[in-house]
């Protein structure tokens, strides 16, 4: 079913069996199709994008404390090795966690834990975090959850803490995909697309109470680099 507008809860059983067909069914060397939903050649011009935009934002230093919250097979890991002190991924999906663990090393450590149950005590590596990742990981979970989940960043975060955002947005309203039958994915699919607003509100607002600034809002790809009618995909950035 679509929703349009009305705000309706989706189900993260369906989405965690998403999840574990498109680890099962991805190719080691190009594990990228796995999360992006394109062709080989977009979804890797995609990955370029996003690295060359964010990476500066991030501005990371050696002695960063790094958890990436879906972190599916494991890109920002790959992108930001050599250049942290540690870095965390958590996901619920164990086929893309095996795929991510062979980037694991003593300072590289993936945990399979839903983002719903991130707090404090649940994670293998203790708090605080200087910076989070949240890379396509909202449309997945029910607002209450969004909210708690930046509750638990705002409780977590160290002094001068960021947080990245990048989720695919709605253009003109909230769009709620429920075990939606895709033609292009062919599989049912369920996401949550928020406006922007929305995506202020429910995560942006508890970072912000927390102590964090918004810094960056804006569209993440060029144009050529777009092909939804719906939504967009979107940055945001915090700083504490
Ligand atoms: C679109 S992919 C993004 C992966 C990664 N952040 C990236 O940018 O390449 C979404 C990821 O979120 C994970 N995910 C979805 N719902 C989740 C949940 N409730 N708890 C933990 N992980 C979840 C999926 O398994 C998947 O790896």
């Amino acid at each position: 079913m679509r929703y349009h507008g009305s705000q309706h809860d989706i189900s993260y059983t369906a989405t965690l069996e998403f999840f574990e067909a498109r680890g099962a069914a991805a190719r080691p060397d190009s594990p990228q199709t796995s999360t992006m939903y394109q062709d080989q050649a977009l979804a890797s011009r995609r990955d370029a994008c996003e690295r060359t935009t964010v990476l500066p934002l991030l501005a990371v230093r050696q002695e960063d404390r790094v958890l990436d919250i879906g972190c599916g097979y494991g890109r920002w890991a790959e992108a930001l090795s050599g250049k942290i002190s540690s870095y965390l991924g958590v996901d619920f999906s164990a086929a893309l966690l095996k795929l991510a663990e062979i980037k694991a090393g003593p300072t590289v450590r993936f945990q399979r834990l839903a983002a719903q149950d991130i707090s404090p005590c649940t994670l293998i590596v203790p708090p605080p975090f200087d910076l989070f990742i949240c890379a396509g990981i909202l449309i997945y979970l029910n607002d209450d959850d969004v909210v708690r989940l930046a509750r638990a960043l705002g409780a977590m975060a160290a002094p001068g803490a960021r947080v990245y955002l990048r989720e695919p947005m709605a253009l003109q309203e909230r769009l709620t995909l429920d075990r939606f039958p895709s033609a292009e994915l062919k599989t049912d699919y369920s996401a949550v697309y928020r406006t922007v607003l929305q995506c202020l509100e429910l995560f942006g607002a508890p970072l912000e109470k927390a102590g964090f600034t918004r810094v960056v809002e804006r569209p993440l790809y060029p144009p050529e680099l777009c092909n939804r009618k719906e939504t967009e995909q979107r940055i945001l950035f915090w700083t504490k």
